[in-house]
């Protein structure tokens, strides 16, 4: 049998049905804060990628899946959506009217990691991006949206880990800061992180190797860094969120893994799910609109990462899937040719309709009925008809009422409303 390939995955009905909830409960919460939705395609030049996360990253380095699109452009599969976002942003002048814009989007991101529990090859995102705003509450606001929504599923142990990185003025100090203390410890750390000293020293504190975890952790702080524009910034960003109730640990090792970010930069982390601790990520990225050829916009914005959210709400909560209303069950060629009808009015009207189109006993029907949680059954075999009138039976009540088959749907539905499913 031909397999499902590594590091991809199906999501199954019951799982399937607590994804939906959560996209919806993200549209509704993100339609609140002034957010449309916005979709971009999977597939992008892959110099997009290159220039907006940064060539000495692990995405860009190792993880992209990349191949030769027409004449000498190389296409990638999309490993994150604020490229994208800001890629559609700069093309379609989303500007023009009006700088600011709230864009969320939600789908597939491919990224070849080493598959394990939490971490998939294709991985879904909801992304969240504000152009346009460089006041720090934008910051505070989306963190409080993102929590806020977060706390809506009854996930327990979350925390928000915020930290800021400063602008390129201030992040050029403290980068000649780590240049100088990882140079002398060279020795102590993996190659990736020898390579990376000279042009982006800031990887090396989200280097999970061992060896360079113990040398970044007598690293300096970027908080001693800050000038004092980054420095309000962030007490504005920190006083908002108080502000909120919102609660967060200040977490000075907070890189994330794309170079795109200044300023905040914030994590929601869960020790729930083994190694992969991260929920959702994101954070201010106030260079990169200009970057890729657009006007000189700020943003800030955030990805959750679905798998992980759906599993820490499976955990936390039992996944029935929905039962049908009305179970048909139907004994012979004619009462199957009237159930199919019946059902297919009954789901026009809004009903969810099931029917049983093998040849089985009424006591077999009655027991499948029972194991799909079917609120009612209506019985339909060649008597009913010859006489006119079907049983409904209430399965929670085992009461059983005669239905005229001239109005057996408004009937039924009447029956269905008072009994309140
Ligand atoms: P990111 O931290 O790379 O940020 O990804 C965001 C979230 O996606 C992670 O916190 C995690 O939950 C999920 N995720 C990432 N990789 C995987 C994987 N291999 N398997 C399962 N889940 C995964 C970004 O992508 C930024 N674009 C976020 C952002 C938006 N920043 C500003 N705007």
């Amino acid at each position: 049998m031909i397999q499902l390939v590594r590091g991809f995955r199906d999501i199954l009905p019951g799982e399937a049905m607590v994804w939906q909830q959560v996209e919806q409960a993200a549209r509704d919460r993100f339609e609140c804060f002034g957010f449309s939705e916005i979709r971009t395609p999977v597939i992008e030049q892959t110099a997009l990628f290159k220039r907006s996360i940064g060539e000495d990253t692990d995405i860009v380095e190792k993880e992209m899946y990349t191949f030769p699109g027409s004449k000498d452009t190389l296409l990638t599969l999309r490993p994150e959506a604020t490229a994208s976002v800001v890629r559609a942003y700069i093309q379609h002048k989303l500007y023009a009217a009006d700088p600011v814009r709230k864009l969320y989007s939600i789908g597939p991101m491919f990224r070849r990691e080493r598959p394990q529990k939490g971490r998939y090859r294709q991985f879904s995102q909801i992304n969240a991006e504000v152009f346009g705003i460089e006041s720090p509450y934008m910051d505070a606001q989306l963190i409080y949206m993102l929590t806020r929504f977060l706390d809506a599923l009854d996930v327990p142990g979350l925390r928000v880990h915020l930290n800021s990185l400063g602008c390129p003025e201030c992040r050029n100090g403290y980068r000649d800061a780590l240049r100088a203390v990882f140079s002398g410890k060279t020795d102590r750390l993996c190659s990736d992180c020898v390579r990376r000293i000279d042009r982006n020293p800031l990887r090396l504190l989200d280097c999970k190797v061992p060896g360079c975890r113990e040398v970044a952790a007598d690293a300096p702080s970027m908080a001693d860094f800050l000038c004092a524009d980054c420095d309000a910034h962030f007490k504005t960003v920190t006083a908002g969120l108080d502000a909120m109730g919102v609660a967060y640990e200040r977490d000075p090792r907070l890189v994330r893994g794309l170079d795109y970010y200044t300023r905040t930069t914030f994590e929601i982390q869960t020790d729930a799910l083994g190694a992969q601790s991260a929920v959702a990520g994101g954070g201010r990225y106030d260079g990169l609109v200009e970057q890729l050829g657009g006007p000189s916009v700020p943003a800030v914005g955030f990805a959750i990462g679905m798998d992980r959210l759906v599993e820490l709400v499976m955990a936390a909560q039992p996944v029935l899937l929905r039962p049908p209303a009305v179970f048909f069950a139907a004994m012979g060629a004619e009462a199957w040719k009237r159930a199919f009808q019946w059902a297919g009015e009954l789901s026009d009207q809004g009903i969810r309709v099931e029917i049983d189109f093998s040849e089985r006993s009424l006591k077999a029907l009655m027991r499948r009925a029972d194991r799909l949680g079917a609120q009612f059954v209506l019985i339909v075999g060649e008597r009913e008809l010859e006489e006119k009138t079907v049983s409904l039976r209430h399965m929670a009540t085992k009461a059983q009422t005669a239905v005229p088959v001239d109005n057996l749907v408004a009937v039924v539905k009447e029956k269905i409303w008072e009994s309140g499913v």
